[in-house]
């Protein structure tokens, strides 16, 4: 599976740990920065470019990192087919695939610890969606983007 990682000059550093935790476990991921510390990077920007990276289909998944993680995720959600959840925890991570059928999982570098941070993409790339009643409720959030002008289909 490919993994998209983006986040804002704050969390770099949580960036690289669970990149390289990921990549241990046979994951392959790709960088869309922030690079480096001391140069601004404004959330929107690695929150899209994730995921116009799903969205292209360049990579399967995202993980998104900003000080709480929401700025972030906001930016994400704004792109058609885009479903990115913020977890503080693991429980919610593994049930908004299972059932949300998230592509984006994420954090706040300010909130969660390392450890913590990799119970919760542990739960998040264990999960799979799992359909039956939750496939409707997925489209209906899929109805909103339609109904606004957006259309993308996987
Ligand atoms: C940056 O200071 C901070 O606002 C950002 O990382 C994030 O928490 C926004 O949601």
């Amino acid at each position: 599976m490919k993994v998209g990682f983006g986040c804002d000059h704050i969390a770099i550093e949580l960036k690289n740990i669970l990149m390289e935790y990921l990549e241990e476990k046979g994951y392959e991921c790709l960088d869309f920065g922030a690079y480096d510390p001391k140069v601004k990077v404004n959330y929107p920007e690695p929150g899209q470019k994730v995921a116009e990276a799903i969205m292209r289909g360049e990579v399967d998944k995202g993980v998104l990192i900003c000080g709480t993680g929401i700025g972030i995720s906001l930016a994400a959600n704004k792109v058609p087919g885009i479903r990115a959840a913020v977890c503080s925890e693991p429980y919610s991570a593994r049930l908004t695939v299972q059932h949300n059928d998230a592509n984006i999982i994420a954090m706040g570098t300010r909130v969660v610890g390392t450890e913590l941070a990799k119970m919760i993409v542990d739960e998040f790339f264990g999960a799979e969606f799992e359909g039956g009643r939750h496939e409707e409720r997925v489209r209906m959030i899929s109805g909103i983007e339609e109904k606004y002008g957006a259309k993308w289909h996987e």
